[in-house]
Formats: C-alpha cells, structure tokens, sequence
C-alpha cells in the first residue's frame, strides 16, 4: 500500500510504531506537512517512517501528496487540515480517512467534502477514534432512533482553556458538575478541542441537532471518560469508555491511534474486521 498521511504530531508518530509492531509494510509513505515545517516534519517522523518504508517523503502542499498517488490518505492534523486538503485529495480520487471529525460540525465543511468525494469517486471514512460502539449506533439508526445522549466526563483541568471555565470554578470543585447540556452542533462549535467524539456520535447517529450532549467536570474521573446511550428501534445499549494514557506522551489519545491504526490495516487487507 501506498500511504499518504497529513500531519506529524503526537497521533502520527504513534501510530507509524504501532503499525511497525504490527508488520505492516508500505510501498512508500508520503506526508504533508505545513508551508516552511517540511524539516521538522521529517525529523519528526524519519525513524517511525523507516520501519514501515523504504520510501518516504515529505511534501509541502497539498498537490505534491496527489501527485504521489497515495492509496489511501489519512488526516491526523487538524480542523483546518480537513476543510483545505481532504476535500482536495477526495476530489483527485484518493480515498480519506479523518481523524479530525470536529470539522464535520461546519455544515458547509460537511458538504464540501461529501461534494468532494461524490466528484472524485472517492471514499471518506470517518475513523470512531477515541470512542467505540459507532458500527451498532450507525446499525441502529437504520431501524430509526429514539434518543442518543452523549456524556463526557473529565477531571477539571482537562476543562481547563475551554469555556467551563466560566461555568465553573474548575480548581476548587468538589463534586461532578455538569456545565453543558444541549445539542452536538453546539458542543462541537463551543468546544473544538472537545468537539471530535460528539460530532462522530452525531454523524453515525441522530444528527448534530438532535444529538444530546452533557459534559461533565469531575474531580473523581480517572481520565476521559466516554458514555453513550441509545434508545432505537432494533435495541437500546450504552457504551463507556475510559482511555488510558500513553506511557511515552499523556497528549496522546491512545485508543485513537489504535483505532487509526485498525483502518489502515483494514484497508491493507485481506480481511477487514
Ligand atoms: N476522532 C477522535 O476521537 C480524536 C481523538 C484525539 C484527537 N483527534 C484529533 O486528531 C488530530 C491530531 O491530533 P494530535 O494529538 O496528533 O495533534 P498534534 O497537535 O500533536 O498534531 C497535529 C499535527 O498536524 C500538523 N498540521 C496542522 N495543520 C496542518 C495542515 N494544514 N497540514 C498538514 N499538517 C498540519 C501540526 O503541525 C502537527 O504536527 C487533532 O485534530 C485532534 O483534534 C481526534
């Protein structure tokens, strides 16, 4: 396989171990980077990249990384990463996987990147990341949904640089305090950074509008917490999850490298589960 990534942080360092772990094998790896980041990016990912590839490149636009012909392009950058280079790559025909969902929240970048797939014949795949459960949510929306509420709960200085801190006295909270009730297209425009799980429960399942959304500060979270639950017509199930920190950096998301990590080797082949 051909694999083109856009992005070079946290997400993409660990996932380039964990698919060396795994045996995966690339024909070659191609990488966008961000105008005048070319070297950092390169330094960043250079050993990862190796263990994967013989081939490896870094580009600094986005039409170095089409002309490359990856077979599929993965997004672990950011919002603005989606809105400018996905939709270009789903339009030259490179099917896409985002990480960066939160972006889906701007109608008109939900849109444009639907246009941008139907004109290039491509495929966008949108990765569930740090939260699980969203192949019976996006089974179960099918039979028609009731209700989906979705809950996330974090220790107070998780909310911290977010507008809970007006809600809330974040430092002396003493019990669980919710500080956001309403709906998914809200929550992700209100709080982009936190916004990537609601708007991959709300595409899979009810919409933005009709997604509920709770967030919750609390002093007893072990860490990030993801609760959801769903009344429909074929069944009505919860799911929780609790994500584990990684030992070498607590800014990444573990389970969603993981989970990033599952699509590319599904896409690999030869068999996909
Ligand atoms: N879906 C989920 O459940 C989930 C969970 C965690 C993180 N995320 C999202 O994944 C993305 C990556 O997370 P991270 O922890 O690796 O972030 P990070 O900040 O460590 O890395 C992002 C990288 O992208 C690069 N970048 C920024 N804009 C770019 C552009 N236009 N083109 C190319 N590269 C660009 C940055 O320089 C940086 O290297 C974030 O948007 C984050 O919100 C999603």
């Amino acid at each position: 396989m051909r694999l083109g990534l856009i992005g070079y942080g946290n997400i993409a360092g660990t996932l380039l171990g964990v698919l060396a772990e795994q045996g995966f094998r690339a024909g070659r790896l191609d990488v966008l980077a961000r105008p005048g980041a070319v070297d950092r990016a390169r330094d960043s990912l250079a050993d990862g990249a190796a263990r994967i590839t013989e081939q490896f490149e870094v580009h600094e636009d986005v039409q170095g990384l089409i002309a490359a012909a990856p077979d599929m392009v993965v997004e672990v950058a950011t919002h603005g990463a989606v809105k400018d280079s996905v939709t270009r790559c789903l339009a030259a025909g490179i099917d896409c996987t985002v990480v960066s969902v939160g972006a889906l929240a701007d109608a008109q970048v939900e849109q444009a990147l639907h246009d941008a797939a139907v004109t290039g014949g491509a495929l966008m795949r949108v990765v569930p990341g740090a939260v699980g459960g969203i192949d019976m949510l996006a089974a179960a929306r099918l039979s028609g949904l009731d209700e989906v509420v979705y809950t996330s709960r974090k220790p107070p200085r998780a909310w911290e640089g977010t507008p809970a801190e007006q809600a809330l006295d974040l430092k002396g909270l003493t019990e669980a305090q919710v500080f956001y009730d309403g709906n998914a297209r809200q929550a992700a425009t209100d709080y982009p950074k936190n916004a990537n799980v609601a708007a991959t429960i709300a595409l899979a399942g009810a919409g933005f509008e009709a997604t509920r959304v709770r967030m919750i500060a609390d002093p007893d979270a072990p860490g990030n917490i993801h609760e959801f639950t769903v009344r429909s017509g074929a069944l009505d199930f919860t799911v929780r999850l609790e994500g584990k920190p990684s030992p070498d950096n607590p800014k990444t998301s573990l389970s969603t490298v993981y989970s990033v990590a599952r699509d590319i080797l599904n896409a690999a082949g030869p068999v996909a589960i």
